[in-house]
């Protein structure tokens, strides 16, 4: 089975930090993809911006560089990376002065086609960039504006960057990036729950006894010392990515698919979350931070060690339990957590039903596990379904635990796209349903606030474990003092 792709009318795709690792790794690549499947339609154009004094024929060459190195060796055609490198163009601008602003004009011209500007640059020179767009007549009807997390390090400072965009744009023009929100599986989780009627009746507190929602990686810092050292795995992850996955699995059903209506579900569960204050921060939070172990199976170094600087108290594991105080989930704890150099690299979320309410079986029969129902993210996307059965065979009932498996890699033929790729394209048609609005933003910021400030005010250390393990013994204390247990991810 191969999927339908629809084109998408002609843009311009300006993108600051054009010679940037996103840049690189990601949005290149995806743009790349997105050509070669049939989706683009002439003419159009992509123009690389950013401080660096670079020729067109320099960008073009650098682009030719990512789509060898990031895109897979059966997906590069010669022919379609010349056709894809000669919609190149680059134009030296500097946010701050607003020198090369006039020029990035010209090079667009009068264009009246779609026009994404895509900031892959620190969120510092988000407003100078919107500001100097403004100040040339660039922000067109047609224009929107992509903008790539952190987007503050706080409320407070997310309204800031928040309303200097806001000046220029408006909220329907700005596309604020989760890139989660564009993998396949968090999309397979709507189409799990909103076009299947079988999980919407047990989708509650009556039958849901918990979820888990675990974002492992197996990577340590990269080449991120001085971005991540400030925000550390609570703001680099789960006010966003962990955040939004819990919003798609706990919000009520949107009447449609339409960007608002599912966007003020969103809004609900993130405003429903219970605040976690410095009393219950000790016991409902951990903090961890990884040293020397062995991961991917090499030996590899400490967080201090790789950041040369052995005080720094930042977390690369965080584990919540988080509770949200609605209707439909009060008493059921979402224990979240995520973290670098894990075990291995694994996303996913649990759904545990509770207990059958009375076994009709006798103690030969062996235990009868709650039913689960696994999401599985990445890798192996899929989703598991753990029900029990009879062990097959004459003699006596004895049962099973037995996961009806659904992998999506052995089921479909489809290449499974970047989220990068889907999100570009529905920039271009000016569809928001992936994407976070303004008060999503801050409400998530809302909720992390108090955790920092508890976590400051307590002084709570980071707790320390091996690279290569699935962090510390804490966040096993954490579940298990409530008589449940991680689920196994590896
Ligand atoms: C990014 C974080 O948003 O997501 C990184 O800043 C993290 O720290 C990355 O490694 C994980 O993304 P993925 O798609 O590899 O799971």
């Amino acid at each position: 089975m191969t999927s339908q792709t629809i084109p998408v009318e002609p843009f311009d795709f300006i993108v600051f930090g054009g010679t940037g690792d996103l840049s690189e790794r990601k949005l290149i690549p995806a743009l790349y993809q997105r050509q070669r499947a049939g989706q683009f339609s002439e003419p159009t154009r992509i123009i690389g911006a950013s401080r660096s004094k670079l020729s067109s024929e320099e960008f073009q060459a650098f682009a030719r560089k990512a789509i060898d190195e990031h895109v897979q060796e059966d997906d590069r055609d010669q022919a379609e990376i010349d056709k894809f490198v000669a919609r190149l163009s680059y134009v030296p601008v500097d946010a701050k002065s607003g020198d090369g602003f006039p020029e990035l004009a010209t090079a667009i011209g009068d264009s009246e086609a779609i026009r994404v500007f895509y900031l892959a640059v620190a969120p510092g020179i988000f407003g100078d960039i919107a500001r100097n767009l403004h100040g040339c007549g660039l922000v067109t009807p047609f224009a929107r504006i992509v903008v790539e997390k952190p987007i503050g390090r706080s409320q407070a400072s997310a309204r800031e960057l928040n309303d200097a965009i806001g000046q220029v744009f408006g909220e329907h023009q700005i596309f604020r990036i989760d890139h989660y929100l564009g993998k396949e599986t968090v999309q397979n989780l709507m189409a799990l729950r909103f076009a299947n009627n079988l999980f919407e009746p047990v989708w509650n507190s009556a039958h849901v006894d918990h979820v888990q929602i675990t974002v492992g990686e197996t990577v340590g810092l990269e080449d991120r010392v001085s971005y991540y050292d400030r925000a550390g795995a609570l703001r680099d992850m789960m006010q966003n990515h962990i955040l939004q996955l819990l919003c798609l699995m706990a919000m009520e059903p949107p009447a449609s698919l339409d960007a608002d209506a599912v966007r003020d579900e969103k809004l609900k569960v993130l405003r429903s979350l219970a605040r976690i204050n410095g009393n219950e921060a000790p016991k409902a939070t951990v903090r961890g931070q990884y040293k020397a172990g062995a991961s991917s199976g090499g030996a590899v170094k400490g967080y201090l060690e790789e950041l040369g600087n052995d005080e720094s108290q930042t977390e690369t594991f965080v584990a919540i339990k988080a509770e949200i105080a609605n209707w439909r989930w009060s008493g059921v704890p979402f224990y979240l957590r995520t973290g670098k150099r894990l075990a291995a690299r694994v996303s996913e979320i649990v759904i545990e039903f509770k207990p059958i309410p009375h076994s009709i079986f006798g103690e030969a029969a062996g235990n009868i596990s709650p039913n689960q129902l696994v999401i599985r993210l990445q890798p192996d996307e899929g989703v598991k379904q753990w029900i029990m059965i009879k062990d097959p065979g004459p003699g006596g009932m004895r049962l099973r635990h037995v996961s009806l498996d659904m992998s999506f890699a052995d089921s479909f033929e489809a290449r499974n796209p970047d989220a990068y790729e889907r999100l570009i394209m529905d920039v271009v048609r000016g569809n928001q349903t992936l994407f976070m609005r303004r008060d999503e933003v801050e409400a998530a910021w809302a909720w992390i606030d108090p955790i920092i400030a508890a976590w400051e005010e307590n002084h709570q250390p980071v707790q320390n474990y091996t690279a290569g393990t699935w962090g510390p013994s804490a966040s096993v204390a954490l579940i298990e003092r409530d008589g449940r247990t991680w689920h196994e991810s590896a």
